[in-house]
């Protein structure tokens, strides 16, 4: 499991570093599957996720450098004064958008393993002009803060490509203050899939680790300790949204949609981290 999960990152580390170089070369980021970049005009999964009132307030390349699959800064409840930290925050996107929503006397990290993206983000920070941010090198499984820090954790498409979900969750229950909300934005799969097919549809999406079932995620975050959990969906996938990879792969598209039409979504979680009782 553990050297497993040491190659994933390896993968996930490479993936999102040359992401990053694509950005900071005047290319765009936006990269469907494992192994190839689209194509194809629009990424059904990255893309028009933000609304241009949320874009207008950011530098261009922390827009193109947005690789996520929702928009949790838009779903997430933030007040002025918090803590807000993004686990996987490549260009920055969310941590800029956050650090506005929580202003001068709040805060939002973002973490990130991939030196690549940590120097996007700082770059997108310094020409934002934003003062209240601070990027953080690390593993969302190991997170580098103190214990109760956190009044709210986002994160988008990034828990996904973990391969121990388990640890990243009690990660983010460990770091968040009693009555904290975990407020994330991930790819989920409804209903049963054949493995084959699973993980050809988990290749098109990116999520390199495998994308948990909706039962199996909300089964994790109560074993974390979580509670008031929540999933919601943002965004299902088709299978003409996939075809091109699919086919690409040598796959009968036609042949398998029936077991995968609109089984792969991306969904919004919410949980909450009780407050000690009394
Ligand atoms: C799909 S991109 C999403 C980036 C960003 N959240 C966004 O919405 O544009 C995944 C990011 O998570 C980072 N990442 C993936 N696995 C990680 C891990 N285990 N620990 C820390 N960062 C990780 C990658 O370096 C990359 O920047």
């Amino acid at each position: 499991m553990e050297s497993n999960s040491a190659s994933i990152k390896e993968v996930v580390r490479e993936k999102y570093g040359q992401a990053a170089q694509r950005v900071t070369a005047g290319e765009g980021s936006a990269c469907c599957g494992a192994n190839a970049c689209c194509g194809s005009a629009i990424d059904p999964i990255t893309s028009n996720l933000y609304g241009s009132d949320q874009t207008g307030e950011l530098p261009p390349q922390a827009v193109l450098a947005s690789l996520g699959c929702g928009n949790p800064t838009a779903l997430a409840e933030l007040r002025p004064g918090e803590t807000v930290l993004d686990l996987g925050s490549g260009g920055g996107i969310d941590v800029l958008l956050s650090a506005r929503r929580v202003g001068p006397t709040g805060k939002a990290y973002g973490l990130d393993m991939t030196d690549e993206m940590l120097s996007l983000a700082e770059e997108n920070t310094r020409k934002s002009g934003l003062q209240n941010v601070e990027f953080l090198k690390g593993e969302i499984e190991h997170i580098p803060l103190p214990d109760g820090s956190v009044d709210v954790i986002i994160s988008n498409c990034v828990i996904n490509l973990s391969g121990d979900k388990d640890r990243v969750l009690r990660e983010a229950f460990r770091v968040l203050k009693p009555g904290g909300r975990f407020a994330v934005s991930d790819v989920v799969v409804r209903g049963e899939v054949p493995e084959q097919i699973r993980r050809s549809m988990e290749m098109w999406v990116g999520c390199i680790a495998g994308a948990l079932q909706d039962h199996e995620y909300i089964g994790k975050l109560a074993k974390a300790g979580f509670d008031g959990i929540d999933i919601e969906p943002t965004r299902v996938y088709s299978i003409e949204d996939a075809r091109q990879f699919l086919t690409a792969e040598g796959i009968d598209v036609d042949a398998i949609a029936p077991q995968v039409q609109n089984k792969f979504m991306s969904a919004f979680i919410r949980a909450v981290k009780p407050s000690p009782k009394g």
